[in-house]
């Protein structure tokens, strides 16, 4: 790794701020099987790790050029023997740091640590509100009860709580009972965010997409429950994020390209998104060029930014600066092209493609031991029949 570029590049782009946050991808490796994962289908084929020294130098130099905020996810991170020693670093460097994490392999002993590192605050992820549905999309029998009892672990510890649910069409409707779930466990901030079609998800999709009456339904859910905890004082947040396929405008995903985020892989590839690695855009390595020189100079992170690279609509649009046309990775996934308007856009000449997404969620009957689920050998044939 060059330790002394950053110095030696003029970070000065007209326009370019600093990524303000860093997500450190640690490792791919699991212990879960989530159908609706955004990992890449071929990550059984990405088994190298940035040393912890090499992850610590990562840091240092996000840090110099002014990121604040570090995300340390995966794959499950907890399977990094150094996450203590990654945390301190990132917190000696003045970061705040969020763990992302399923919970599984978390103890008191670990927490302590991480305590004692200095970590500020912990994302943990359930599939469900009840045993046996959790099992079934998560791939694993023991994996609620370990969530249950980290969750009360990691409010006894002081921590400000995130609860995450990816919700789909196979738990969509017992939203409610999640939320009693969050406010039992009494999570400081609960997502309920609908499953967005990267990766494991966009090969699952047609068994994943709720219908649009699904969302409607727990949208009402989820406000009925805002109102009566605002009566009654309680202090959970909850946010409930709907998939943009019911949208008739594209998200601006990750505020901009190469504008405020910088993921780097398991392996070091450093990406503007945590899928662009699928686009047919080469992306430096955090091995071969320093982080300042990748984030202003490299044609990877330039290829999308700002307004001047896009075609019709998106070029006259007066909403381009609020949605900056969209995801180039599901412009690429939907359309084969990354430099097309978002389809989800109904400008966009492909917008058919969400609509027949839509008739597919409205007459799929996909139960969830179809889908096919995140792991190696799965992982390994798909890379094998489609020579990704
Ligand atoms: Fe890659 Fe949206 S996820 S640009």
């Amino acid at each position: 790794m060059n330790r002394s570029g950053y110095n030696s590049v003029n970070p000065l782009k007209p326009g370019v701020n600093p990524p303000l946050w860093l997500l450190a991808e640690l490792t791919y490796r699991c212990p879960l099987q989530c159908p609706y994962c955004s990992n890449p289908l071929d990550f059984a084929q990405q088994e190298k790790e940035l040393t912890t020294d090499q992850w610590i130098e990562v840091f240092r130099q996000a840090r110099a050029m002014g990121s604040v905020q570090l995300g340390f996810s995966g794959g499950e991170p907890l399977v990094r023997k150094d996450l203590p020693e990654l945390i301190r670093a990132a917190r000696d460097l003045g970061f705040y740091t969020n763990l992302i994490t399923s919970g599984i392999g978390l103890t008191h002993n670990k927490l302590d640590a991480f305590a004692d590192a200095g970590l500020d605050h912990i994302q943990i992820s359930f599939q469900a509100s009840d045993e046996t549905l959790n099992a079934a999309l998560a791939g694993s029998k023991k994996a609620f009860q370990q969530k249950l009892e980290m969750a009360k672990a990691v409010k006894a510890h002081g921590y400000p709580m995130v609860l995450n649910f990816v919700l789909h069409r196979h738990n969509i409707d017992q939203i409610d009972k999640i939320i009693d779930l969050c406010i039992e466990l009494e999570a400081d901030d609960v997502e309920l965010a609908t499953c967005q079609f990267y990766g494991w998800a966009q090969l699952n999709r047609e068994g994943l997409l709720p219908t649009r009456e699904q969302i409607a339904r727990a949208e009402g859910v989820v406000n009925d429950y805002r109102q009566r905890m605002s009566k009654s004082g309680n202090l959970t947040n909850l946010l409930f994020v709907t998939p943009d396929y019911y949208e008739e405008r594209p998200k601006g995903c990750m505020g901009g390209w190469g504008a405020i985020f910088l993921s780097v892989t398991p392996e070091g590839t450093a990406l503007p998104c945590h899928s662009a690695r699928q686009l047919p855009v080469e992306f430096p390595s955090v091995l071969e060029q320093s982080l300042d020189d990748i984030w202003y100079n490299s044609f990877g992170f330039n290829r999308y930014r700002g307004y001047d690279w896009m075609p019709e609509p998106c070029r006259s649009c007066d909403e381009k600066e609020k949605d900056y046309g969209g995801c180039r990775c599901q412009a690429y996934m939907l359309t084969g092209n990354a430099d097309n308007a978002d389809p989800v856009c109904s400008k966009s000449p492909h917008h058919g493609k969400i609509l027949e997404a839509r008739r597919e969620a409205d007459c799929s009957d996909i139960k969830i031991g179809q889908l096919q689920f995140r792991n190696r050998s799965n992982s390994q044939l798909i890379y094998k029949s489609r020579n990704i």
